[in-house]
Protein backbone atom coordinates (compact mmCIF):
# COMPACT_ATOMS: atom_id res chain seq x y z
CA UNK A 1 0.00 0.00 0.00
CA UNK A 2 1.49 3.53 -1.06
CA UNK A 3 -0.11 6.29 0.81
CA UNK A 4 0.33 9.72 -0.73
CA UNK A 5 2.31 11.76 1.68
CA UNK A 6 1.66 14.98 1.22
CA UNK A 7 3.93 18.01 1.51
CA UNK A 8 2.56 19.86 4.56
CA UNK A 9 -0.23 17.93 6.90
CA UNK A 10 -1.81 20.61 9.29
CA UNK A 11 -4.00 18.52 11.93
CA UNK A 12 -6.49 19.73 14.49
CA UNK A 13 -4.21 22.89 14.69
CA UNK A 14 -5.64 25.13 17.70
CA UNK A 15 -4.51 28.15 19.85
CA UNK A 16 -3.71 31.44 20.24
CA UNK A 17 -1.92 34.37 22.09
CA UNK A 18 -3.21 33.94 25.76
CA UNK A 19 -5.54 31.87 27.18
CA UNK A 20 -8.10 32.12 24.45
CA UNK A 21 -8.22 30.07 21.45
CA UNK A 22 -8.07 31.99 18.19
CA UNK A 23 -7.98 29.05 15.71
CA UNK A 24 -10.31 25.99 16.79
CA UNK A 25 -9.18 22.75 15.05
CA UNK A 26 -7.91 23.53 12.04
CA UNK A 27 -7.04 21.04 8.90
CA UNK A 28 -5.15 21.34 5.68
CA UNK A 29 -3.08 19.86 3.49
CA UNK A 30 -0.94 20.67 0.23
CA UNK A 31 0.25 18.09 -1.75
CA UNK A 32 3.64 18.81 -3.90
CA UNK A 33 3.23 21.27 -6.84
CA UNK A 34 -0.02 22.80 -5.15
CA UNK A 35 -0.98 26.18 -4.53
CA UNK A 36 -3.23 26.43 -2.09
CA UNK A 37 -5.13 29.42 -0.79
CA UNK A 38 -6.32 29.94 2.64
CA UNK A 39 -8.91 33.10 2.65
CA UNK A 40 -11.29 34.85 4.67
CA UNK A 41 -12.34 38.35 6.38
CA UNK A 42 -10.45 40.69 8.68
CA UNK A 43 -9.68 38.46 11.83
CA UNK A 44 -10.48 35.08 10.77
CA UNK A 45 -7.63 33.70 11.79
CA UNK A 46 -5.74 33.46 8.46
CA UNK A 47 -2.43 34.84 9.94
CA UNK A 48 -2.87 33.09 13.47
CA UNK A 49 -2.61 29.56 11.06
CA UNK A 50 0.42 30.52 9.69
CA UNK A 51 2.06 31.82 12.55
CA UNK A 52 1.18 28.34 14.39
CA UNK A 53 2.20 26.20 11.69
CA UNK A 54 5.61 28.31 11.31
CA UNK A 55 6.45 27.78 15.30
CA UNK A 56 5.75 31.79 15.98
CA UNK A 57 2.30 31.26 18.12
CA UNK A 58 3.01 31.04 21.60
CA UNK A 59 0.07 28.48 22.72
CA UNK A 60 -0.73 25.80 20.31
CA UNK A 61 -1.94 22.14 19.83
CA UNK A 62 -1.95 19.45 16.87
CA UNK A 63 0.22 18.20 14.13
CA UNK A 64 2.25 19.60 11.51
CA UNK A 65 3.80 17.26 9.17
CA UNK A 66 6.47 18.18 6.67
CA UNK A 67 7.12 15.82 3.99
CA UNK A 68 5.78 13.13 6.20
CA UNK A 69 8.28 14.27 9.38
CA UNK A 70 6.94 15.93 12.12
CA UNK A 71 7.98 19.13 13.06
CA UNK A 72 5.40 20.09 15.87
CA UNK A 73 7.68 20.51 18.57
CA UNK A 74 10.54 22.18 16.47
CA UNK A 75 11.74 26.02 16.94
CA UNK A 76 10.86 28.17 14.38
CA UNK A 77 14.53 27.74 13.04
CA UNK A 78 14.56 24.56 13.06
CA UNK A 79 11.26 24.31 10.43
CA UNK A 80 13.12 26.78 8.32
CA UNK A 81 15.80 24.75 7.97
CA UNK A 82 13.74 21.75 6.96
CA UNK A 83 12.28 23.68 4.29
CA UNK A 84 9.57 25.61 4.98
CA UNK A 85 9.87 29.42 4.00
CA UNK A 86 7.68 32.34 5.08
CA UNK A 87 7.25 35.57 3.08
CA UNK A 88 5.29 37.51 6.08
CA UNK A 89 2.53 40.21 5.80
CA UNK A 90 4.78 43.01 6.74
CA UNK A 91 8.57 43.57 7.29
CA UNK A 92 10.11 40.97 5.08
CA UNK A 93 12.96 42.90 3.70
CA UNK A 94 15.73 44.59 5.55
CA UNK A 95 15.43 48.11 4.34
CA UNK A 96 18.85 49.75 5.59
CA UNK A 97 20.68 46.87 3.75
CA UNK A 98 21.54 46.80 0.09
CA UNK A 99 19.37 44.19 -2.01
CA UNK A 100 22.43 42.17 -2.79
CA UNK A 101 22.92 41.65 1.17
CA UNK A 102 19.60 41.09 1.93
CA UNK A 103 20.16 37.95 -0.30
CA UNK A 104 23.43 37.33 0.66
CA UNK A 105 22.35 36.98 4.47
CA UNK A 106 19.78 34.74 4.20
CA UNK A 107 21.05 31.56 6.49
CA UNK A 108 21.49 28.22 5.50
CA UNK A 109 22.32 28.36 2.02
CA UNK A 110 25.60 26.82 0.89
CA UNK A 111 27.01 28.38 -2.05
CA UNK A 112 25.51 31.68 -1.59
CA UNK A 113 26.70 33.83 -4.16
CA UNK A 114 25.86 31.12 -7.24
CA UNK A 115 22.61 30.45 -5.35
CA UNK A 116 22.07 34.47 -5.49
CA UNK A 117 22.63 33.89 -9.40
CA UNK A 118 20.38 31.12 -9.68
CA UNK A 119 17.63 32.67 -7.62
CA UNK A 120 18.19 36.56 -9.73
CA UNK A 121 17.25 34.64 -12.88
CA UNK A 122 13.44 35.06 -12.15
CA UNK A 123 14.28 38.43 -10.77
CA UNK A 124 16.24 40.40 -13.91
CA UNK A 125 14.00 43.62 -11.84
CA UNK A 126 16.61 43.25 -8.76
CA UNK A 127 20.11 42.67 -11.09
CA UNK A 128 20.22 46.50 -11.66
CA UNK A 129 19.46 47.17 -8.11
CA UNK A 130 21.82 44.81 -6.14
CA UNK A 131 23.96 47.58 -5.19
CA UNK A 132 20.83 49.79 -3.67
CA UNK A 133 19.29 49.97 -0.67
CA UNK A 134 15.83 47.51 -0.20
CA UNK A 135 14.58 50.88 1.68
CA UNK A 136 14.83 52.67 -1.61
CA UNK A 137 12.99 49.71 -3.88
CA UNK A 138 9.34 50.48 -5.39
CA UNK A 139 6.51 48.47 -3.49
CA UNK A 140 6.57 45.37 -6.25
CA UNK A 141 10.54 45.42 -6.28
CA UNK A 142 10.44 45.15 -2.65
CA UNK A 143 8.28 42.10 -2.89
CA UNK A 144 10.14 40.63 -5.62
CA UNK A 145 13.13 40.92 -3.09
CA UNK A 146 10.89 39.08 -0.24
CA UNK A 147 10.22 36.00 -2.80
CA UNK A 148 14.15 35.73 -4.03
CA UNK A 149 15.12 35.90 -0.18
CA UNK A 150 12.52 33.02 0.92
CA UNK A 151 13.64 31.36 -2.22
CA UNK A 152 17.26 31.85 -1.48
CA UNK A 153 18.05 27.77 0.74
CA UNK A 154 15.32 26.36 -2.01
CA UNK A 155 12.48 25.28 0.40
CA UNK A 156 10.18 23.10 -0.09
CA UNK A 157 7.12 25.19 0.57
CA UNK A 158 7.13 28.85 0.52
CA UNK A 159 4.19 30.17 3.36
CA UNK A 160 2.64 33.95 1.79
CA UNK A 161 1.06 35.87 4.30
CA UNK A 162 -0.87 38.43 2.03
CA UNK A 163 1.47 38.96 -0.95
CA UNK A 164 -0.42 41.77 -2.27
CA UNK A 165 -1.81 43.25 0.97
CA UNK A 166 0.52 46.13 0.79
CA UNK A 167 1.01 46.80 -3.20
CA UNK A 168 -0.66 49.35 -6.24
CA UNK A 169 -3.54 47.40 -7.41
CA UNK A 170 -1.43 47.87 -10.98
CA UNK A 171 0.89 45.08 -9.21
CA UNK A 172 -1.07 42.92 -7.98
CA UNK A 173 -1.31 40.57 -11.00
CA UNK A 174 2.33 40.26 -11.05
CA UNK A 175 2.98 39.47 -7.64
CA UNK A 176 0.00 36.31 -8.29
CA UNK A 177 2.54 35.70 -11.62
CA UNK A 178 5.51 35.05 -9.36
CA UNK A 179 3.12 33.10 -7.65
CA UNK A 180 2.17 30.70 -10.12
CA UNK A 181 5.71 30.16 -11.11
CA UNK A 182 6.99 28.75 -7.91
CA UNK A 183 5.37 25.30 -8.77
CA UNK A 184 7.41 25.04 -11.68
CA UNK A 185 10.91 25.18 -9.68
CA UNK A 186 9.74 23.02 -7.14
CA UNK A 187 8.53 24.92 -4.71
CA UNK A 188 4.85 24.16 -3.64
CA UNK A 189 2.62 27.34 -1.91
CA UNK A 190 0.59 28.19 1.04
CA UNK A 191 -1.03 31.35 0.43
CA UNK A 192 -3.14 33.68 2.65
CA UNK A 193 -5.11 36.36 0.93
CA UNK A 194 -7.95 38.81 0.76
CA UNK A 195 -8.05 38.76 -2.63
CA UNK A 196 -9.97 35.34 -2.48
CA UNK A 197 -11.31 35.27 -5.88
CA UNK A 198 -7.70 36.21 -7.83
CA UNK A 199 -6.03 33.72 -5.54
CA UNK A 200 -8.07 30.59 -6.09
CA UNK A 201 -8.28 31.64 -9.64
CA UNK A 202 -4.29 30.30 -9.89
CA UNK A 203 -4.81 27.60 -6.59
CA UNK A 204 -5.14 24.23 -6.61
CA UNK A 205 -7.15 24.47 -3.20
CA UNK A 206 -8.44 26.61 -1.08
CA UNK A 207 -9.59 27.01 2.21
CA UNK A 208 -12.26 29.77 3.72
CA UNK A 209 -11.87 30.79 7.85
CA UNK A 210 -14.09 32.60 9.47
CA UNK A 211 -14.12 32.89 13.18
CA UNK A 212 -11.17 30.42 13.49
CA UNK A 213 -12.74 27.43 11.83
CA UNK A 214 -12.46 26.44 8.26
CA UNK A 215 -15.94 26.82 6.87
CA UNK A 216 -15.58 26.16 3.32
CA UNK A 217 -13.08 23.95 1.29
CA UNK A 218 -12.07 22.45 -1.51
CA UNK A 219 -10.65 22.04 -4.89
CA UNK A 220 -10.31 25.91 -5.97
CA UNK A 221 -12.36 25.81 -9.41
CA UNK A 222 -14.82 24.38 -7.62
CA UNK A 223 -14.68 27.00 -4.88
CA UNK A 224 -15.00 29.74 -7.20
CA UNK A 225 -18.28 28.57 -8.88
CA UNK A 226 -19.83 27.64 -5.12
CA UNK A 227 -22.77 29.86 -4.19
CA UNK A 228 -21.50 29.74 -0.36
CA UNK A 229 -18.53 31.12 -1.08
CA UNK A 230 -20.91 34.68 -2.02
CA UNK A 231 -22.54 34.28 1.53
CA UNK A 232 -19.56 33.58 3.30
CA UNK A 233 -17.01 35.78 1.95
CA UNK A 234 -17.55 38.82 -0.16
CA UNK A 235 -13.85 38.50 -1.72
CA UNK A 236 -15.04 40.29 -4.70
CA UNK A 237 -12.00 41.93 -5.66
N1 LIG B 1 -0.41 39.27 18.58
C1 LIG B 1 -1.70 39.10 18.90
N2 LIG B 1 -2.09 39.11 20.20
C2 LIG B 1 -3.39 38.94 20.54
N3 LIG B 1 -4.38 38.74 19.66
C3 LIG B 1 -4.06 38.72 18.35
C4 LIG B 1 -2.71 38.90 17.90
N4 LIG B 1 -2.70 38.81 16.55
C5 LIG B 1 -3.97 38.61 16.17
N5 LIG B 1 -4.80 38.54 17.25
C6 LIG B 1 -6.26 38.30 17.22
O1 LIG B 1 -6.52 37.04 16.62
C7 LIG B 1 -7.65 37.12 15.76
C8 LIG B 1 -7.28 36.62 14.39
O2 LIG B 1 -6.28 37.48 13.85
P1 LIG B 1 -5.45 37.11 12.55
O3 LIG B 1 -5.03 35.71 12.59
O4 LIG B 1 -4.39 38.15 12.43
O5 LIG B 1 -6.57 37.31 11.42
P2 LIG B 1 -6.43 37.47 9.84
O6 LIG B 1 -5.00 37.22 9.46
O7 LIG B 1 -7.39 36.47 9.27
O8 LIG B 1 -6.88 38.86 9.53
C9 LIG B 1 -8.13 38.56 15.78
O9 LIG B 1 -9.21 38.64 16.67
C10 LIG B 1 -6.93 39.32 16.32
O10 LIG B 1 -7.35 40.45 17.05
MG1 LIG C 1 -3.56 38.43 8.54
Amino acid sequence: MSAVVNLLQIAQLRGGYSDVDIIHGIDLAVAPGEIVTIAGTNGAGKSTVVKALLGLLPRVSGTVLLNGRDITRLSAEDRFDAGLAYVPQVANVFPSLTVRENLLVVRGVPNVRRRMDEVLVDFPALVERLPQSAGDLSGGERQQLAFARALMPSPRIMVLDEPTAALAPSLVGKVFDMVRKLPASGVAVLMVEQRARQALQISHQGYILDQGRCVLQGQAQALLGDERMAQLYLGNH
